[in-house]
């Protein structure tokens, strides 16, 4: 068994402690900030990962929480990195974090420990850190590039039981010990140069946001054509060549990976003088598909001023209470700028930065009186909104489905009006549901 030195105490960094702690390893996991690991040593944890508590519990024995560099490289023979690298104003990934941790290496490390980077990084970073690492007369230090593909939520199934490992390596001996490092997880390892290993992460988060986007914009063709984009995912990814994955149509990405690395490699081509025109428009697309939400609901009730709009679900998607680069903010702050009243409900997340909206209790509360509910995250929770309570509550028993989360015939037999995305509306009981036309403009009505 080896012993693990990991540089960050975020959610990849723990996950990845965890994991190898639960695989048999000594972990020490090393982070910047005293009051993450004071809790941490208490027994708390710190972010919201299901199954991640468990593994801990199970692993407390081989797992320690440091501040202290020292205590994290003393002996150990793997350095995970595992820092945040959020973008900079350019779009590119900052790395500062990454160099701090290189640079915090003592000068007298013995033996052969390898620095095994799992934040998600330029391609070329590794190069950089090996130059780094020489010119500080470290040569003794080997690189190690294992990208990670946990999802949030999934995190310890995903390091656990992945799709596969990715190692790459200057060196034909490091890559081979990161490789039984891993000893105990069935799964096919890709061995590849650094370069290459980098930017299999890149691309595959690249690669999903366009399957999402293309299926966004298929969305999109669908409301035009009478067609319904769920039955057409279904179709589609029914194809071997294609498969059922990231084919779910709704108001877009979000998270903090996704818009984060399809911005840095879009930047990075850009850098290397490449114009990834099709990453660019997925991008954009997905900028664009945030924003139909507001559009659907002003083709409902005109102009949104003095509206109440409950938006259900503020996490970029379930399971988790990430804010980052969360579609709700988008949505909600276009709301406010619209004129409207926004009211929230989230089970998890309790964002203290959305400056305008009004955090609820409970999907009633945020439902009360408002004139329509936008389904932004699909939390089971809101599988059971269609009662009579909240119908009666809303001031519109209107739903804008954001997430294709429910079944359309289910919700308006319950007496509500649905539009979901890029899937055909229904008649309500009660009336057209279809073909909406605007109310009048409230503000003009005064
Ligand atoms: C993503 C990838 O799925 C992981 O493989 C990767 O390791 C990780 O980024 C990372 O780079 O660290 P994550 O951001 O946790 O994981 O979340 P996802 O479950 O992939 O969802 C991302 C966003 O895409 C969410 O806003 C979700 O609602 C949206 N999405 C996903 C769709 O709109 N449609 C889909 O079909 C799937």
């Amino acid at each position: 068994m080896a012993r693990i030195g990991i540089f960050g105490a975020g959610y990849v960094g723990l996950v990845t402690g965890a994991c190898f702690a639960d695989l048999g390893h000594e972990v020490v996991v090393r982070d910047v900030l005293p009051e993450r690991i004071e809790r941490l040593q208490a027994g708390e944890m710190p972010i919201f990962e299901p199954g991640l508590d468990e593994v801990l519990e199970r692993s407390r024995d081989r797992i320690s929480f440091t501040l202290d560099v020292r205590e994290a490289v003393d002996g150990a023979e793997f350095l995970y990195v595992a820092v945040g690298t959020p973008p900079t104003v350019s779009g590119d990934a900052d790395l500062s974090a990454v160099w701090t941790v290189v640079d915090e290496l003592p000068d007298d490390v013995q033996g052969r420990p390898l620095v095994v980077m799992k934040s998600t990084v330029p391609v070329g970073t590794g190069a950089r850190v090996r130059a780094r690492l020489d010119a500080r007369g470290l040569g003794n230090v080997g690189y190690v590039s294992n990208p990670e593909f946990t999802a949030e939520g999934t995190a310890v199934r995903d390091f656990l039981e992945p799709d596969r490992i990715v190692i790459g390596a200057f060196d034909e001996a490091d890559g081979a010990a990161v490789e039984q490092l891993h000893a105990g997880i069935d799964a096919p390892v890709v061995r590849a140069d650094v370069s290459s290993a980098e930017l299999i992460k890149l691309a595959a988060n690249a690669f999903l946001v366009t399957r999402i986007s293309f299926i966004n914009e298929i969305a999109n063709v669908c409301e035009l054509v009478g067609a319904d984009v769920t039955r057409v995912a279904e179709g589609v990814g029914l194809d071997k060549r294609l498969g059922p994955h990231f084919l779910r149509a709704g108001l877009g990405w979000g998270g903090s990976c996704f818009p984060k690395d399809s911005l840095a490699l879009k930047q990075l081509a850009a850098n290397s003088g490449y114009h990834f025109q099709l990453l660019n428009a997925v991008i954009e697309v997905n900028e664009l598909q945030k924003r139909r939400v507001v559009q659907k609901l002003q083709q409902r009730l005109g102009s949104l001023r003095g509206r109440t709009i409950a938006v259900l679900g503020l996490a970029f998607k379930p399971n988790t209470d990430d804010m980052r680069e969360a579609p709700s903010r988008v949505i909600a702050h276009r709301l406010i700028a619209e004129g409207a009243e926004v009211r929230a409900w989230d089970p998890v997340a309790r964002p203290v930065d959305l400056e305008g909206v009004e955090i609820c209790d409970s999907i009633l509360a945020a439902v009360r009186d408002a004139d329509a509910a936008v389904i932004v995250t699909e939390w089971p929770e809101l599988r059971e909104l269609t009662t009579p309570e909240v119908r009666e509550a809303m001031a519109r028993p209107l739903i804008i489905d954001g997430r294709n989360f429910l079944d359309p015939g289910v919700v308006v037999a319950a007496g509500f009006e649905y539009e979901g995305i890029g899937r055909p509306t229904l008649a309500t009981p009660g009336g057209v549901n279809g073909n909406p036309q605007p109310e009048p403009d409230r503000e003009l009505q005064s």
